[in-house]
């Protein structure tokens, strides 16, 4: 039984402003969220995707297909955390409530393969699931309410979640609807996980992950993009 690829791409990307929703941004040659499946799909490991879109999305070009491997699509939520919820009652039956997925982002266009390897072999040996992530680099400041700096916070332990984020299919499904249920807003799927006491593995991945949020990320990532295709072409 192999792994599924949930990719939440409903988010309207208030942030990054435009009309066209950042996921539809062309770089170099492609939409981020065509960079973003093929990352994930172009793993052996992957069977599939689903992809999880906003109701009323004109832009979706209705893949059915990529990489060799099938793509589905379903209409996701208002909050992140609801369009992954869609997405996993949405995958195919085949797929087991046991079974592996991987959640990315459609907004993160530049997965590298070492990776994905590494988050697979990490989560498939133990625990409850494993996410990618890179180790706080920044001195962390705690402002005071008047703006100023209240205390520095130690920042040795502390991490920036990435994605892909890898749980078994049942066990993130009840994680989300236990949290939505609380009224608690998880902001990642390790956090819904977390919530009710499971074991997730921190992953330390690339720096070069980053999720396009502002303008600037994109002049970023269609640099990160273009230098890779040219290494590939080379
Ligand atoms: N996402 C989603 N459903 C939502 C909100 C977000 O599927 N209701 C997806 C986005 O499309 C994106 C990923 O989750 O691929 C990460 O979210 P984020 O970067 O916050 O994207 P947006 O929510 O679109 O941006 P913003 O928060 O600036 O509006
Ligand atoms: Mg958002």
């Amino acid at each position: 039984s192999g792994v599924w690829a949930v990719i939440p791409a409903a988010g309207r990307g208030r942030r990054f402003g435009g009309e066209l929703p950042k996921q539809y941004l062309q770089v170099a040659g492609a939409p981020l969220i065509a960079h973003a499946l093929d990352a994930v799909l172009s793993h052996p490991a992957v069977q599939g995707a689903i992809v999880v879109i906003a109701a009323d999305d004109p832009h979706w070009p209705g893949w059915t297909q990529r990489a060799g491997k099938p793509v589905h699509a379903c209409i996701g939520g208002d909050e992140r955390a609801d369009s992954v919820l869609a997405g996993l009652q949405g995958l195919p039956r085949e797929v087991a409530g046991d079974a592996w997925v991987l959640v990315h982002d459609a907004a993160r266009p530049n997965l590298a393969t070492g990776d994905l390897d590494r988050l697979l072999a990490t989560a498939l040996a133990s625990g409850d699931g494993a996410i990618l992530a890179a180790p706080v680099r920044d001195t962390l400041k705690r402002a005071g309410s008047d703006g100023a700096i209240d205390r520095t916070e130690p920042r040795e332990q502390l991490w920036r979640a990435l994605t892909p984020q890898l749980f078994r299919r049942d066990v993130l499904a009840r994680a989300l609807e236990s949290a939505a249920a609380a009224g608690v807003a998880v902001t990642d799927e390790a956090m819904a996980i977390e919530r009710v006491g499971g074991n997730v593995r921190l992953v330390e991945g690339r720096e070069d992950n980053i999720k396009v949020t502002t303008p600037a990320d994109l002049a970023l990532v269609e640099f990160l993009l273009s230098r890779r295709a040219d290494a590939a072409g080379a």
